[in-house]
């Protein structure tokens, strides 16, 4: 059923591991650009190509070198995307206008039965309002995009919470452009020489998703290094006010999030920010954390959804 409504140039929201996904076919430009205005997405964000199996990069990419087929070989299917020199098949408006193409293959089964059914590889961007925190749930979805897409799959709250890590493969050293659950820490004991984008150093077509504003919700967000900060900062706590973190602090506020550790940390965080949103919160406080394993991947989506 949502493998036809893809075949039948339809736009379907899904699960996957990272965060809930709007596919439609790569090979559909009519469908593409359905996405992004279901979205109200800018036209010069590149979209990721969803594969159900391996042998379906050769209908999107060309030169896939050793760094791309090690990464391959050691993290698909999983919450990797690697960006590789696109095939003449995939239309521009995917790729919105680069020579490049990014990849992925879920893990999720429900994501790669679609893909498997629907018989293409689907584009696939985070399926929420442009700007809005990414879906992890299909409730969040249908918040977002009620009635401008054509179907969602309603499977599981998404493992991870947060998008995929994103690597650049066309370079000399493989580059993280985002990062995300596979960390720059694994990538390292492949490629030791692995680099994290540094955007001041940015040219725009390198990773044109970072210039859009993102993952915020209509609260506002603030990010505070420790106790102290906290302490000093705020107000009166009460039910406009939320925090979320690992450690409890004695400000007692109606709305709290703690959480065991920072895996599950990351994969509450956009839900609650919604939460807060629809409670009428306007200041949600979030705690710092160490920027190592995934926790490097959640300080980047905090201080996105803080620069406001
Ligand atoms: O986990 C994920 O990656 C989710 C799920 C649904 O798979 N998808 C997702 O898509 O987060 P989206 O469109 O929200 O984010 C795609 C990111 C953007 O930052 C975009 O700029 C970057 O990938 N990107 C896509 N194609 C690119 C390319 N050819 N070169 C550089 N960056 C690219
Ligand atoms: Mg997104």
């Amino acid at each position: 059923m949502a493998a036809e409504i893809i075949r039948n140039h339809g736009i379907v929201a899904f699960p996957t591991e990272t965060v809930y996904g709007l596919g439609a076919s790569v090979f559909d430009e009519v469908a593409i650009e359905r996405v992004f205005r279901a979205k109200g997405r800018p036209n010069d964000n590149p979209l990721i190509a969803h594969i159900s199996k391996i042998s379906q990069i050769r209908d999107l990419a060309i030169d896939v070198n050793r760094v791309a087929k090690q990464l391959i070989e050691t993290f698909f299917p999983g919450a990797l995307t690697i960006i590789l020199k696109k095939t003449e098949n995939v239309p521009i408006v995917a790729t919105a206008g680069l020579e490049t193409i990014a990849v992925r293959m879920p893990a999720s089964v429900v994501a790669r039965e679609l893909i498997e059914f629907a018989g293409v590889p689907l584009v696939a961007p985070s399926a929420n309002l442009s700007g809005r925190p990414s879906p992890t749930n299909w409730r969040a979805v249908l918040e977002d995009l009620d009635g401008k897409i054509d179907c969602i799959l309603k499977g599981e709250t998404s493992e991870f919470g947060i998008e995929s890590t994103v690597v650049d493969t066309t370079t000399k050293t493989p580059l993280i452009l985002r990062q995300g659950a596979v960390t720059l820490e694994m990538i390292r004991e492949l490629f030791p020489y692995t680099k994290v984008l540094d955007e001041r150093e940015m040219t725009p077509a390198r990773s044109p998703g970072l210039r859009h504003q993102h993952y915020s919700p209509d609260a506002k967000v603030i990010l505070i290094d420790s106790a102290s900060d906290f302490q000093v900062g705020i107000g009166s706590g009460g039910e406009t006010e939320a925090y979320i973190g690992l450690k409890p602090f004695e400000l007692d506020f109606e709305r709290q999030l703690i959480c065991s550790d920072v895996e599950e940390y990351a994969s509450l965080v956009f839900e609650f920010f919604r939460q807060c949103d629809r409670a009428g919160v306007k200041r949600i406080y979030c705690e710092s954390v160490d920027e190592k394993g995934i926790g490097a991947a959640l300080i980047d989506r905090l201080r996105r959804a803080s620069e406001r």
